[in-house]
């Protein structure tokens, strides 16, 4: 198989990489029906919260986050993926001037481009020294604010993790934001507490030490009222407790 037909697959082909993929196809990766909404939450709340007019979406994939961030937040989205494939239908979806095939390690933007940058689902799939360098580039890029998700370290041992031949790095939210802190030494950083998935916030001033507890606050007011969320996440106590300690 060359370079663009695993690529094609990837995205298209439902058969492929069970555990990859599922539930609707519509948004372009196979989303869960659940699962937008969650993220949908997240970035809605991260624009709010950060003021952001400019986005980097990378590893945009086929543009789904990047066409709602553009669409339904107004802001003025960059997609980066190094998927030939995933790109071409982000154009389409998002603006063919504004999408990049790009990567994520070696981010080919100037610094402070952005006023936010985004990167859903993305760094997992990287060696540690390469996830590294895209926290690097994505302090480098972004003015304020940066978002990262990535797949649980619980999920390693479940049957999707088992069947999943692409990931590289399982680590759980803590481990996440030590690396990020090793990348991104003059930014803060708070491990978050959402469920199923790890996910770090980095912010720097004008945004303030208040900023990640606000952004879970709303994000998982959102999801609730999206009806995405259906218990409170486990880590959500630790969170505060951490919060609390921190005086905030
Ligand atoms: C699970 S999809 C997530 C897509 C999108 N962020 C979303 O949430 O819908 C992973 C994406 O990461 C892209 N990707 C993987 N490694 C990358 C790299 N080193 N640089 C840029 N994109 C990469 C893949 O091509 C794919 O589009």
């Amino acid at each position: 198989m060359n370079a663009a037909e695993f690529e094609e697959r990837y995205f298209e082909d439902p058969g492929f990489a069970p555990g990859l993929k599922g539930g609707d196809e519509v948004r372009g990766y196979g989303y869960f029906p659940d699962y937008f909404p969650i993220v949908e939450a997240q970035l809605s709340a991260l624009a709010e919260l950060s003021g952001a007019e400019s986005l980097l979406d990378a590893g945009c994939g086929k543009g789904a986050l990047a066409a709602y961030a553009r669409q339904d937040l107004g802001l003025r989205v960059t997609g980066l993926d190094r998927s030939r494939h995933g790109l071409a239908s982000a154009a389409r979806a998002f603006g063919g001037a504004r999408s990049v095939r790009a990567d994520c390690a070696r981010l080919p933007f100037k610094a402070a481009a952005f006023d936010a940058a985004w990167c859903n689902g993305v760094l997992q799939y990287l060696a540690a020294d390469d996830a590294r360098a895209a926290l690097a580039g994505l302090v480098r890029v972004a003015r304020r604010a940066v978002f990262v998700s990535n797949i649980a370290a619980a999920q390693r041992h479940t049957e999707w993790g088992r069947r999943d031949p692409l990931t590289r790095l399982y680590l759980g939210p803590r481990s996440w934001a030590a690396l990020a802190a090793e990348a991104a030494p003059s930014w803060r950083v708070a491990a978050l507490p959402f469920e199923g998935e790890s996910a770090i916030l980095l912010w720097r001033a004008p945004l303030t030490a208040v900023f990640p507890l606000r952004f879970v606050e709303l994000a998982l007011e959102r999801q609730r009222r999206l009806g995405a969320l259906r218990r409170s996440p486990p880590g959500l106590d630790d969170f505060y407790r951490r919060q609390a300690r921190a005086g905030l």
